[in-house]
């Protein structure tokens, strides 16, 4: 059966291709992000396409309503918007770190909390929370990235409580490291730091280039949260890659402080094989 789909963060990455995926089944979807102009091909494939900053209240709004006026209700929520600011956790900008939590953490409350009336008073819908590996392990350099991304899972683990017994489910994606660009944004916004930290920053930025170069297509992800958005019995967790299957449970065998060691240990290594 045809579903209203929101998907946001729709302008690139996992978000675009889900779009045109979903669209191109015959779904109705409603694709929303800060460029709007980088969803102007989406408008092909018969995406709704609308502009979105989910840090803004009356943006969140005014693309519910939108939606809502047009369809009356909505099958599916995927919060894909979402980004990394990599560094030092030391010395990052509280102004760097704040801003990251509104997308990923507050943007995914704020869009929760509008559509959600909608899906419990017709006691059916699905919201998809894309989280990622760093809900389990983090590594040096990611710290306030994989809070984020930590607290997303503790809220969907709630959420999931809260909504099931008016008919919503909660489904949370959990890839790994993945080529869409997202590193590029990531190791951008890493900030000036004390030199103390210059050996390590360089070791990292390798290992994250590195991971990512070797990292697997979108494909398996955006395979993920088409699955997720429209059978009728969804896992409540999908990890999508092999990194994000093998490392949580690696952390649990090693326990915490070998694990510590290893990952730090890889950093560095990336590094010295580069010189
Ligand atoms: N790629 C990976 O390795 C990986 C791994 C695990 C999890 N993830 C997660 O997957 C999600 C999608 O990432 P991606 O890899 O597809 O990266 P991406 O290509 O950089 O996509 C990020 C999307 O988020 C949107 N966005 C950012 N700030 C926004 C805001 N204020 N309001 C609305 N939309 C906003 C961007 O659109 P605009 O800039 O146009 O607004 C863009 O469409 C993120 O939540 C990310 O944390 C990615």
């Amino acid at each position: 059966m045809k579903k209203v789909i929101c998907v946001t963060g729709g302008s690139s990455g996992f978000g675009y291709e889900v779009s045109k995926i979903l669209a191109l089944k015959g779904h109705t979807v409603y694709a929303g992000a800060r460029n709007i102009e980088k969803m102007e091909s989406l408008k092909d494939f018969g995406v709704h396409v609308l502009e979105l900053n989910v840090t803004k209240e009356s943006s969140v709004k005014a693309f519910v309503d939108h939606v809502i006026k047009n369809e009356s209700y909505i099958d599916v929520l995927i919060n894909n918007a979402g980004y990394g600011a990599y560094g030092v956790s030391e010395t990052q900008s509280l102004s760097s770190i704040q801003a990251m939590y509104d997308v990923n953490v507050f943007g995914v409350i704020r869009m929760n909390q509008q559509v959600i009336p909608y899906m419990r008073e017709r006691r059916q819908g699905r919201i998809i929370q894309i989280a990622s590996l760093v809900s389990h392990v983090s590594i040096p350099g990611i710290s306030h990235y994989a809070a984020t991304k930590h607290a997303l899972r503790s809220m969907s683990e709630s959420l999931r409580s809260e909504i099931r017994p008016f008919g919503i489910d909660v489904v949370q994606i959990e890839p790994g490291a993945v080529n869409t660009g997202f590193e590029e944004v990531a190791l951008g916004l890493i900030e000036p730091t004390h030199e103390d930290y210059h050996h390590f920053l360089s070791s990292f930025k390798t290992f994250i280039k590195k991971s990512y170069k070797k990292g697997p297509s979108p494909d398996s992800t955006v395979k993920a949260m088409v699955k997720a958005s429209l059978i009728k019995k969804p896992k409540w967790v999908y990890r999508t890659t092999l990194d994000a299957k093998i490392y949580p449970i690696a952390k649990g065998f090693l326990g915490l402080k070998l694990y510590s060691y290893i990952s730090s240990r890889l950093i560095f290594k990336a590094r010295k094989k580069k010189n």
